[in-house]
């Protein structure tokens, strides 16, 4: 097959060869970066517990607050968590998706179950008091018929994923339940998704807000420093932006990615 595009080539003139040359070494660099950051995504999906590495992440003791974190996989959760997530993504997320939500809700469902979909489930610890019964939603009452674990409070959903041909951490869901909101909880499953990246040699965290979702946004882009990125619609195409619901919102760790996915007209 070589042989062939070669017959094709200019006639024998140094130049020619030296531009093929020049072509192939190109084609090789890209094809190993490629190779590199597959692997680097394969090798982050095969680790089994992220938290791990980080000890003292495995509780939250604050605010009034006593949890305890654990790693999860899309395809592993058991059927009360399953129905617990479906039922706090409702909860918090059909006000803020309007008329979109039965698709979207659909698609999440999807979504959660899926190989790649890497969770932390926030739990609360036992004897716990903040469990009163008086104060709960439907989604938190159906934390409690949870047999196996103790009752949950929230959720992160993440994925390994390219963009841009960037190996990117993407929070697919940050969720937690309205009565622990405000607590500091949100902000510091931040900070240990953006330390799960960096171990894992991601350029960048990636996540999707909707643009109704006012103090999601001002979570992150005033108290979490995210940018809108590059590739989110409304800098791609202003008239575009316009049109969707929703803006992507970037954090990236290196100056490839920063050049690549942050916003760079500011
Ligand atoms: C958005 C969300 C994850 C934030 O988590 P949280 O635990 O409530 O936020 P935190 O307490 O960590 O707040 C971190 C900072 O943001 C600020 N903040 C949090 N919620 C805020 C709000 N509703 N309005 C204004 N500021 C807010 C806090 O003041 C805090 O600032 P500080 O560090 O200077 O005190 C949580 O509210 C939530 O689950 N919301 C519903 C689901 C959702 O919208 N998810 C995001 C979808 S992309």
């Amino acid at each position: 097959m070589n042989s062939k595009r070669f017959h094709r080539s200019p006639p024998s003139s140094s130049g020619g060869d030296g531009v093929n040359r020049e072509k192939k070494v190109k084609r090789k660099e890209i094809l190993a970066k490629k190779k590199a950051i597959d692997e680097l995504i394969k090798a982050a999906c095969t680790v089994k517990d992220h938290l791990s590495s980080f000890p003292p992440f495995r509780h939250y003791d604050r605010n009034g607050l006593s949890l305890y974190l654990e790693s999860g996989r899309g395809d592993k959760l058991s059927s009360p968590v399953k129905h617990y997530i479906q039922s706090l993504l409702k909860l918090n997320m059909e006000g803020p998706y309007g008329s979109e939500w039965p698709v979207e809700e659909k698609v999440k469902r999807r979504e959660m179950v899926a190989s790649e979909a890497r969770y932390i489930l926030v739990h609360e610890a036992p004897n716990s008091n903040a469990n009163e019964i008086t104060m709960m939603s439907t989604a938190e009452k159906t934390s409690t018929c949870l047999k196996e674990s103790d009752p949950l409070v929230g959720f992160v959903h993440y994925r390994f994923i390219i963009e841009e041909e960037i190996p990117v951490l993407y929070v697919y869901e940050l969720q937690l339940v309205p009565r622990v909101h405000g607590k500091g909880l949100g902000k510091f499953l931040m900070q240990l998704i953006e330390l799960i990246a960096q171990k894992n040699c991601m350029g960048a965290v990636m996540l999707t807000v909707q643009k109704a979702n006012l103090l999601a946004m001002k979570f992150y882009i005033s108290k979490l420093r995210y940018t809108i990125s590059t590739i989110s619609p409304s800098r791609v195409n202003p008239m575009i932006g316009m049109e969707k619901s929703y803006e992507i919102l970037c954090k990236a760790f290196n100056d490839e990615a920063k050049s690549i996915l942050e916003e760079v007209d500011k």
